[in-house]
């Protein structure tokens, strides 16, 4: 046998799986309005947290609602659904809001980065700053910096992705009224290409650095579809650290709210994460390897249930080649058992991963790693959410509210809210963007959910 068919055969694999579009970064740092959340669960405290809420919205209303008039539609789909923003033109790939809260920026496919001013969040008609990219480039995902102002855009274009940072020009100091004042046109302020050779973007995760020495600057990782995640300086635009997850393949990266840990969830069950090193001044020195997480399953059933799964197939490649029926095997136990997304706590000192094993895992990852101390699992729940047959869906998205008790998590257009204490189900809101609903009638608007 060609020893070049298992290589084709794993690449064909591999890019049968590179099939998602993001809608990510899809609540992060915003402002808590967990007020409104509150005001539809009066029970969401920790006094009572074992109460499992009903719904806020029943099936029935859901129904109704899908077959509602267009004017219908324009009302909202659930309570904790506070505005639509309007105006794009295609489906919306990623999005950030600013330090502050104030501003919502997205990347659209149709070459357009929209900056929305979220001062008054129940306006039906949101301004927005137009940001077009240069021809050919298409925005996948968008970071704030410090500043609340300035933004770092992923693009994809034919040859591989690129980098810009938009930095609005000092506005007018003459023009006192800032309410009423014309934002001034961001410019280009750096700009790379080829950032991750031909691979494409997967986010962008951008964190203001408080740890230790570091200087309060906006650090910003970009995740390559591959393995690689490179950590660039936001306002110069320097490249300060590159790492290799060796993992097969990414999903997504994140970095601590402080700057001091970054993290990627990957192919396989095991999730690494790595320190940033600051100098006395404050830049950053090195990015190296601190800990890994080790607890999601990575187990011989699966694997038992992968061999069933190719016999029922009627695929023998066990009898014909056994190197390349083990690497088979392999890949398939490590798709059940990847990590699909995580994310840090406010405080920097914990880490909650979702997997595809059907379990959501809150670890404790403020551990003295440098005398071989291993994050530990705090706590562990089922994912709470079941296709019509009972299999246990994966979450492609999840974010932590500023005060680390509400966890938002998506799986495509569901989204659901959790307690991160204990995974009991708040909320959840189906069909609260994107799918077919989006795509047909509502194309060019985006729903948007603060919790
Ligand atoms: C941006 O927002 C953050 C968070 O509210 C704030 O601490 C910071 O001072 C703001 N930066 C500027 C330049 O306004
Ligand atoms: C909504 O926003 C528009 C444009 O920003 C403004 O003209 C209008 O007064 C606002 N409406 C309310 C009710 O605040
Ligand atoms: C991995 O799982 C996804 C669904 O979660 C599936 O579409 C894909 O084919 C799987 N890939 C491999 C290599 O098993």
């Amino acid at each position: 046998m060609s020893p070049l068919l298992p290589i084709i055969l794993l690449t064909t694999i591999l890019g049968a799986i590179t099939a998602f579009l993001i809608f990510g970064n899809y609540f992060k740092k915003q402002k808590s309005e967990v007020e409104s959340l509150a005001k539809a669960e009066p029970n969401n405290n920790n006094a009572n947290p074992k109460k499992p809420s009903k719904p806020a919205i029943s099936s029935k209303k859901l129904k109704h609602h899908s077959h509602a008039s267009d004017k219908e539609q324009n009302k909202k789909h659930h309570p904790l659904d506070l505005n639509t923003l309007k105006g794009h033109g295609d489906s919306v790939g990623g999005l950030c809001f600013s330090p502050d809260g104030r501003n919502l920026v997205t990347a659209c496919a149709d070459g357009v980065v929209r900056v929305f001013r979220l001062d008054d969040i129940s306006n039906k008609s949101f301004k927005f700053l137009r940001i077009n990219m240069p021809a050919g480039n298409q925005p996948v995902a968008v970071a704030f910096l410090e500043d609340n102002s300035s933004i770092v855009v992923a693009t994809q274009t034919l040859s591989g992705s690129s980098l810009y940072m938009y930095a609005e020009e000092k506005a007018n100091p003459s023009n006192g009224n800032k309410q009423q004042a014309k934002p001034p046109l961001p410019e280009i302020k750096w700009e790379h290409h080829k950032v991750h050779e031909k691979n494409a973007i997967l986010n962008l995760f951008g964190t203001t650095a408080t740890y230790g020495s570091a200087d309060g600057s906006t650090i910003v990782a970009s995740c390559s579809e591959a393995t690689e995640i490179k950590l660039w300086h936001g306002k110069n635009g320097k490249l300060l650290g590159t790492v290799d997850t060796n993992q097969l393949k990414n999903h997504m990266a994140t970095i601590s709210p402080d700057g001091r840990f970054m993290a990627a969830a990957a192919f396989t069950a095991d999730v690494k994460i790595w320190e940033i090193v600051y100098t006395k001044d404050g830049s950053v020195k090195e990015v190296v390897k601190a800990m890994q997480l080790k607890g999601h399953k990575n187990s011989a059933i699966q694997i038992a249930a992968a061999i069933t799964a190719l016999k029922s197939a009627k695929i023998h490649l066990l009898d014909v080649d056994f190197g390349l029926g083990d690497m088979i095997l392999d890949i398939i136990s490590m798709n059940h058992s990847a990590v699909t997304c995580l994310c840090f706590s406010p405080n920097s000192d914990k880490m909650i991963t979702a997997s595809k094993d059907g379990t959501l895992k809150v670890w404790n990852t403020n551990v003295r790693y440098h005398m071989d101390e291993d994050p530990k699992i705090l706590r562990g729940f089922p994912i709470p959410l079941h296709d019509s047959k009972g299999a246990t869906l994966h979450y492609d998205h999840l974010s932590l509210s500023p005060d680390g008790k509400i966890l938002a998590v998506t799986h495509g257009s569901t989204l659901q809210w959790l307690c991160a204490e204990t995974g009991v189900v708040l909320d959840t809101a189906e069909k609260a963007h994107d799918g077919k609903f989006i795509l047909y009638r509502e194309r060019t608007s985006l729903r948007l959910h603060i919790i």
